[in-house]
């Protein structure tokens, strides 16, 4: 089985979404070229939301046309990047694909009342909004994610059925995705419910169609990872230092850290490309613009050097 696992940095995005101070788009540039100086590849850099609904992801056109310009232009560390965006309607899409966006990602729910809060529809017309905005993306050549929020449980509603999630997940990659990033948004699933669940999705789609977005609120996010792992699943979302939430979901916390996925998934042996101390210095770095300490244990411990033994 592949010892490669892909890491999609979603800090700019989830993780800023979520912070009472708003980063400036200078701040919010150089956050991106930092990831990518540490070899992060994928990264979701901005919503196309509305700004009155996510005042922290305003301007976020003007941000990804910056990052694109110099991915287009072939400057390092930007050259490599992939960058996408979140989508949830046709408005949205249409402003993104005026600013050159050539991947999004766009959010459903498998809850009825986060549907409501999160996005102000029923799950139903929301995949109505995904068929058009789908039309649009393929018209443009435009690569499309798609996430399923509140698979694991939800705050409003309680136990959310299996059935379901597997249900939603088939029709979003029935619509066209590449890709269902499988949500734990406020950080309720644990390792077994895990290997039960995500059994049933590798089943129906396929652990290549599959990746895991857990969010850490409750100190399962790592352990949910190596479940996932188990079950032969190679795409992780992460945050740098765990920066992160939802701010229509209460008491979601921030994603699990990208650097303590990585600690984690490089002395197992696999190989995500990412250097471990480039994230470190950029946790640092991150802590003063945002003003707190952020969530991850590997950035506050640090890496340990071992000496060998005389
Ligand atoms: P609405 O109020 O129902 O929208 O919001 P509307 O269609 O009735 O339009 C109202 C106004 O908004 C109009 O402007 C529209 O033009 C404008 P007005 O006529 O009043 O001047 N509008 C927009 N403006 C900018 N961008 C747009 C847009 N659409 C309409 N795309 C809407 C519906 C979907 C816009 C709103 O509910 C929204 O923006 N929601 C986004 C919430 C969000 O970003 N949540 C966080 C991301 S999801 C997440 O974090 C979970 C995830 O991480 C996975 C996990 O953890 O599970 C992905
Ligand atoms: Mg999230």
């Amino acid at each position: 089985m592949s010892r490669k696992v892909t890491i999609v940095e979603v800090g700019a995005r989830d993780g800023l979404q979520n912070e009472k101070k708003v980063l400036d788009q200078s701040t919010r540039l150089e956050f991106a070229e930092r990831l990518a100086k540490a070899g992060v590849k994928n990264i979701e850099l901005g919503s196309f939301v509305s700004p009155k609904w996510v005042p922290q992801m305003a301007g976020s056109a003007e941000l990804i046309r910056e990052a694109l310009k110099r991915r287009d232009q072939g400057i390092e560390p930007w050259k490599h990047m992939d960058i996408s965006a979140l989508v949830p309607n046709p408005r949205g899409m249409q402003d993104a694909l005026e600013a050159g966006v050539k991947h999004i990602a766009i959010f459903a729910s498998a809850s009825e009342s986060f549907a409501q809060k999160n996005i102000n529809c029923t799950i139903d017309e929301s995949f109505v909004r995904f068929q058009e905005v789908m039309a649009l993306a393929k018209a443009k050549d435009v690569r499309v994610r798609g996430y399923l929020s509140m698979c694991f449980g939800c705050p409003f509603e309680g136990e959310i059925s299996e059935g379901v999630v597997v249900r939603l997940v088939k029709k979003l990659v029935n619509l066209g995705v590449y890709e269902v990033s499988i949500g734990d948004t406020v950080g309720i699933a644990d390792p077994a419910q895990v290997r039960r669940l995500g059994a049933k999705l590798v089943d129906a789609v396929g652990a290549d169609r599959l990746a895991m977005h857990f969010h850490d609120t409750r100190g399962t996010a790592i352990a949910n990872v190596l479940a996932s792992l188990d079950l032969g699943i190679r795409t992780f979302d992460a945050s740098l230092g765990g920066l992160g939430g939802c701010p229509y979901a209460p008491s979601a916390t921030g994603n699990v850290a990208t650097e303590d996925v990585v600690y984690m998934l490089h002395r197992m042996g696999f190989d995500t490309g990412l250097d471990l101390p480039t994230l470190i210095e950029t946790n640092k770095w991150m802590t003063e613009k945002i003003g707190h300490e952020l969530p991850s244990r590997v950035g506050k411990a640090g890496l340990l050097e071992v000496k060998p033994i005389k």
